[in-house]
């Protein structure tokens, strides 16, 4: 059992009236993973700014540090001292990455180029997530696997000896691109990914503004070929991690359904590979704008301003998946409220979250008195005019899945306790903070102790 694992703390939410204020969300988790691993491969210091300090982020600091990379922080600044390509040791202890599929994948490829020996594990939720997807290119490359098996705990052997490889995904994964072009920094030559269907772009984003050999064009037989040139080092740089559009969600789905509610989210992330949620939202008619847009490290920042709106329903495109595959949950919990039917297709990769998602939504949805079902990747939410709430749900260790039925009980005729808040520390810790600042009643329950994890999550 990882040793992140505490006891389960139920959270109930009540319905509440108008949200208020201006806000600020955490750093982004994907850009947050990103600066600690380039900070580590890079040569020289990289200080970062707004890192996100949430459980996911800390389980990768403590993995390069066991790694031999030198990591503090003081005041609001994180410092990393890179050990420069290739420089990473072998860790005295095995890597526990607790929740974090990000954190595992990512890290993979890094190990992969490294001649070190390591056991990758994680909770019981990362324990059942697919790693073929990633093993199977880093293999290709020269990473060994001493025991057969996709799912983690693994014991991985990298090497000094990667040779590169062109590879296709089979899925829309940014983690599974980012892991091979992490490992492609440490291979004799050219590592080439190549995707169908656009998925979030820091990896290549941040290599570029590090000075790492990093190109992307369209690809000959369709698609785009992101490639990186290895064995070329890059020196460290400043980072400012922008707000995070994933949890800066949770509060403007809160607004879109308070009555009388009007909050601003400051410096939110709104990399067009990120934005698919609020794209979805405009089309639904929220009153959502983005105000002051900007550019920070190469990444575009904005102000977010949501309003109390009525949403309608809506199609949304396979297509647009990638682009807000972790904002499905919360899309769902706000169409349980919207005019008419919402379609959403293409939800194949919800499966393998850090719960079965589109299964969570649903009985989730059902238990509250929602109109949901899913037919094959498809998730149809029918709005209702009023939904009732009232109900426990099972959370299946999934930050997301708590997060949008708190928010969901926002707006519910009766209370919505979810069996497990703790979770919601992976990714957004002042969650509740942040909400009941807003004027959202979100509160412990009597009944906790009663609901150790486990047996709720069965
Ligand atoms: C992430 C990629 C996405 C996303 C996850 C963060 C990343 O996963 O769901 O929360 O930082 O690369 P996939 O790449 O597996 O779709």
């Amino acid at each position: 059992m990882s040793e992140l694992q505490a006891a389960a703390k139920p959270l109930t939410s009540t319905k509440s009236g108008a949200l208020h204020g201006a806000f600020s969300v955490p750093g982004d988790k994907s850009i947050s993973h990103r600066a600690l691993i380039l900070g580590a491969l890079a040569e020289g210091r990289t200080e970062i700014t707004g890192l996100l300090e949430s459980e996911d982020i800390l389980c990768t600091a403590r993995a390069l540090q066991n790694l031999g990379a030198h990591i503090e922080k003081a005041g609001s600044v994180w410092t990393v001292i890179g050990r420069g390509l290739g420089g990473l040791t072998s860790p005295t202890s095995d890597l526990d990455f607790g929740n974090s599929g990000t954190g595992a994948r990512l890290m993979m490829g890094v190990v992969a180029g490294h001649p070190v020996r390591v056991v990758f594990t994680g909770d019981a939720s990362l324990r059942k997530r697919p790693m073929a997807r990633v093993l199977d290119p880093l293999k290709r490359m020269g990473l060994n696997i001493e025991e057969e098996g996709s799912t983690l705990p693994l014991t991985l052997c990298g090497t000094s000896n990667l040779v590169p490889i062109a590879y296709r995904l089979p899925v829309p994964s940014a983690q599974v691109k980012s892991a091979v072009l992490l490992a492609g920094l440490l291979a004799s030559g050219e590592t080439s990914v190549i995707e169908s269907e656009k998925t979030r772009d820091h990896t290549e984003k941040m290599l570029a503004y590090f000075g790492a050999h990093v190109s992307s064009g369209p690809d000959r037989e369709g698609g785009v070929r992101i490639s990186v040139e290895g064995r070329k080092t890059f020196k460290g740089k400043p980072v400012a991690v922008p707000g995070d559009p994933s949890s800066a969600a949770f509060l403007v789905a809160a607004a879109i359904l308070c009555p009388g509610s009007n909050v601003l989210i400051k410096n939110v992330l709104i990399n067009p590979t990120r934005t698919g949620f609020y794209k979805t939202l405009s089309e639904m008619g929220a009153d959502i704008s983005f105000e002051n847009e900007r550019e920070e490290n190469g990444e575009k920042v904005a102000d977010l301003r949501a309003k109390t709106s009525q949403l309608t329903g809506v199609e949304v495109p396979a297509e647009r998946a990638p682009a807000m595959i972790d904002e499905y949950p919360i899309l769902a919990a706000l169409a349980a409220f919207a005019q008419g039917k919402t379609i959403m297709n293409g939800l194949a990769e919800l499966r393998v979250k850090e719960s079965d998602r589109l299964a969570a939504m649903v009985a989730g949805l059902l238990a509250c008195g929602a109109k949901a079902e899913s037919r094959g990747y498809t998730l149809v939410v029918t709005g209702l005019s009023r939904v009732r709430g009232g109900a426990t749900i099972l959370t299946h260790m999934d930050h997301r899945i708590a997060m949008s039925f708190l928010v969901l009980g926002l707006a519910a005729e009766e209370p919505v306790t979810v069996d497990d808040a703790s979770m919601i520390a992976t990714s957004f810790p002042e969650f509740r903070h942040l909400m009941q600042q807003a004027g959202a009643v979100i509160e412990e329950s009597e009944d906790r102790a009663q609901h150790p994890r486990g047996t709720a999550s069965q």
